[in-house]
């Protein structure tokens, strides 16, 4: 079905200098696991057996992670320590083909996603934005996956924002709506409020055709000098059927330090090894 995704990585991060000046802000951790983890783990779950990271020559980390460090697991044998190993190197990242490809300068996602296209051929694939933390029974991308089965579309996961953060995302005018699928009849990046289709706005998960290629090709900068992945899908939607879905979930928007922070607490509060201190210590500080 779905077996290839895109990782962009190769942003600037700037949210979160001066953290990010040599650390990848996707490098940034939840508690012991770095974000862009989260969402490899999201895609190997989901069926998926080629991830393709678009990075930048800046960000060694990021592969360094993904690959073995046989000396460090090695020591960790030495010392009875043998449970970290699968933490380092889990096995579900045995059967997963890792692609690095630069983008050398960061035109934006629509650009990133761009040089993804000679690894992806003609296969429709999906693409998961790192900073957006889903947390679900359900994966968000297991969510697109079947409106995928179904409609044989494209699919964005959206999720309803309120008027005053709303000029941030990417907003959809939804149609016809059935069984959890939405109709995308018109997709705007960033409109005012006032201007706003919709309160459903893009979050980082999508399933897409092939064909998007094209249309990021002829896709122009926006102000900003960015080529935007929204502009691309609403050119595409000329062409062919694009569904939307609501992400049924938690969302932590990690790219942002509230967003991030948000995340942490709430991911400690889960996290049984830690959990009842950090309880306390929010409770002493409240
Ligand atoms: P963001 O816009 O949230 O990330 O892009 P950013 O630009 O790095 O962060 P700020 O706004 O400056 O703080 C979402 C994802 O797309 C990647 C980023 O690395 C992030 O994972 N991205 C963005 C690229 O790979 N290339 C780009 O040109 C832009």
């Amino acid at each position: 079905m779905i077996k290839k995704a895109v990782i962009p990585v190769a942003g600037f991060g700037t949210r979160f200098l001066p953290a990010s000046k040599a650390t990848p802000k996707e490098m940034l951790p939840i508690i012991d696991k770095p974000l862009v983890q989260y969402a490899v783990e999201e895609a190997i779950d989901s069926g998926i057996n080629e991830i393709i990271f678009i990075t930048s020559p800046e960000k060694h980390s990021i592969k360094k992670h993904f690959k073995t460090n046989k000396d460090l697991e090695l020591r960790l044998q030495n010392t009875n320590k043998e449970e970290m190993i699968e933490k380092l190197n889990p096995k579900k990242f045995s059967k997963t083909k890792f692609y690095y490809i630069n983008q050398y300068e960061q035109n934006g996602l629509g650009h990133a996603v761009l040089q993804a296209e000679s690894v992806i051929g003609n296969n429709s694939f999906a693409v998961l934005l790192p900073d957006d933390l889903f947390i679900s029974k359900k994966s968000c991308l297991d969510q697109l996956i079947d409106i995928f089965v179904e409609k044989k579309s494209c699919v964005i996961a959206v999720n309803k924002i309120d008027e005053n953060n709303i000029h941030k995302y990417g907003v959809i005018k939804p149609g016809q709506q059935n069984q959890g699928s939405i109709k995308i009849d018109d997709i705007v990046e960033k409109p005012t409020a006032e201007d706003a289709p919709s309160d459903m706005a893009v979050c980082g998960r999508y399933i897409l055709n092939p064909a998007i290629f094209k249309h990021l090709k002829l896709t122009k900068s926006d102000k900003s000098g960015e080529i935007q992945l929204t502009d691309a899908i609403r050119s595409l939607l000329k062409e062919e059927g694009i569904y939307a879905t609501i992400y049924n979930g938690e969302k932590f928007d990690c790219g942002s330090k509230e967003g991030y922070v948000h995340a942490t607490i709430s991911l400690a509060l889960r996290d049984e090894s830690i959990n009842k201190k950090i309880k306390k210590i929010i409770q002493d500080i409240v």
